[in-house]
């Protein structure tokens, strides 16, 4: 909260990361998966002399080089900038947690860029031990990329002894470490090998040949599928007990979790049954419905994934309303917007009426503001306390969902919203502070659409008519 606010109207500034970086897992694990699969492949069509299968996966290799390079790393970047934006302080927290991580991160990162460029271009002009070896190099890197993303998203959603000790392997090698490296490896290969049945369904033509490389890639994809279970019974069992209710509880989070389980059963029954053990169904149509399964089990595993953490960005350290866990007693005290470093001089700037001797806001004069200042105040409040999780109108719009509650309600739901839903931080602001913001809910919901329409209809008026309070 020491930052600016960044506000995305309809959708919310953490629904667009989770957009962006859905996007980038799309390719990225496209990128570790393919890298292994395409070295492997090419050391055995050279033991065995396939040539055919050479010159295949070399075409392979160009599409791959050139969605996973260029793709990937535009999107890896707009992670960083819409990170930066929306959480500053988690992802502070996480620069600062993780400055090895990310050097190690980053080594392994040119390195993959380096091998997959030489892996590519010198392909037929090296010896087949160098070429070989330059694949493994790559996809090896892009594996070890892998572990360390990993061992750092992991730590958002059980940082495990860290909180104690502050050590840097305590937060790296964290209890959802390992599960998740397992289900991401078993994802990557599984993803990968959706790509390249859909790339070898179009590009290949004879029937007996297309054949022979859906049964190798189904292999690895029968492989991906079982790594896959296995890493999400762990992530499972290792969930911290909010994530594990959050699981059972919200609506949209158990069609998620069929999803996820509906689509990767799908996938590896046709891969199974169809492309390893049976005739043979590889087609274009085949690959693309086969791919859009798969992208459905991915995109909605992440989107899993990033929700279990409410009401933290990273788990017991930093809210989602972006202050530290151990700051909400202070915040209480001293007034949200008053220690905030943006927030103060914001509101004083604005209302210099409010100002004390100590140059913070007074909240005793408060009362003498206007409704419509104080709804203005309320509105800072909403940018800053609530804005990570709701919009205004749209993505669980606030709006929308107080529509017809009454004052009383709106602030009791505003002072008690850890306690109403486990998934929302504590209140950390002061009671005035409560009231502002609910004169802000009050100015912006909807009236209830059944009560509002008939006799019941002097209670919304009572209400509005004492939004005014008691300065009008
Ligand atoms: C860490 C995320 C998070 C933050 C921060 C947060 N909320 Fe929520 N809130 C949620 C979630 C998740 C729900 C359930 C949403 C849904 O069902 O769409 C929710 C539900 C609500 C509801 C509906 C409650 C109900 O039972 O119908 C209200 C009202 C609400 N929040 C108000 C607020 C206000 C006001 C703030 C800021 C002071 C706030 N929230 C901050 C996550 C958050």
């Amino acid at each position: 909260m020491h930052y600016p606010w960044w506000y995305v109207g309809g959708l919310t500034a953490p629904m667009l990361i989770a957009l962006i970086a859905t996007v980038h897992v799309f390719v990225a694990m496209y990128a570790v998966g393919g890298g292994i699969i395409l070295a492997a492949e090419t050391s055995r069509a050279y033991k065995e002399n396939q040539r055919d299968v050479l010159d295949y996966l070399r075409s392979h290799l160009k599409f791959f080089i050139w969605l996973t390079v260029v793709f990937g790393a535009i999107t890896g970047v707009g992670i960083w900038w819409t990170i930066g934006l929306t959480s500053p302080l988690a992802t502070e927290a996480l620069i600062h947690i993780f400055v090895f991580g990310w050097a190690m991160e980053w080594v392994f990162f040119i390195l993959e860029i380096v091998s997959a460029f030489m892996f590519f271009y010198y392909w037929g002009k090296l010896d087949q031990k160098t070429h070989t070896t330059i694949g493994w190099i790559y996809g090896l890197s892009a594996w070890i990329s892998l572990v360390i993303i990993t061992g750092i998203t992991s730590f958002m959603l059980t940082p495990g002894s860290f909180i104690e000790n502050k050590q840097f392997w305590s937060a790296f090698f964290n209890p959802q470490t390992i599960p998740q490296i397992f289900a991401r490896t078993g994802g990557s290969l599984l993803l990968a090998s959706l790509y390249i049945f859909l790339h070898s369904s179009i590009k290949i033509k004879g029937q007996e040949f297309l054949r022979g490389i859906e049964r190798r890639i189904a292999k690895w994809a029968t492989f991906g599928a079982v790594l896959t279970i296995i890493g999400g019974v762990l992530w499972y069992v290792n969930l911290p007990e909010s994530s594990k209710a959050a699981l059972e509880g919200a609506a949209s989070l158990n069609i998620l979790m069929t999803l996820v389980f509906l689509a990767t059963a799908v996938v590896f029954i046709f891969f199974y049954f169809g492309s390893l053990r049976g005739k043979g169904l590889l087609s274009p149509g085949y690959a693309a419905l086969l791919f859009i399964f798969g992208i459905l089990a991915v995109g909605s595993s992440e989107f899993v994934r990033e929700a279990v953490r409410k009401p933290f960005i990273i788990y017991d350290y930093v809210y989602g309303h972006q202050i530290f866990k151990n700051e909400v007693n202070e915040t209480k005290k001293v007034g949200f917007l008053n220690y905030g470093s943006w927030t103060r001089p914001y509101t004083l700037k604005k209302f210099p009426q409010l100002k004390d001797e100590n140059n913070s806001i007074d909240f005793n004069k408060v009362d003498k503001l206007n409704w419509n200042d104080k709804v203005e105040i309320g509105k800072t409040l909403f940018m800053y306390h609530c804005n990570d999780c709701h919009a205004v109108i749209g993505v669980s719009g606030v709006q929308s969902m107080t529509r017809g509650w009454p004052r009383d309600i709106i602030k009791t739901s505003i002072l008690e919203m850890d306690k109403m839903h486990y998934f929302m931080p504590p209140w950390s602001g002061n009671e005035n502070e409560a009231e502002l913001l609910t004169d802000y809910i009050q100015s912006i919901q909807l009236h209830h659409p059944i009560l509002s329409r008939s006799g019941e209809k002097k209670s919304t008026q009572l209400n509005s008519s004492t939004k005014g309070g008691s300065n009008e």
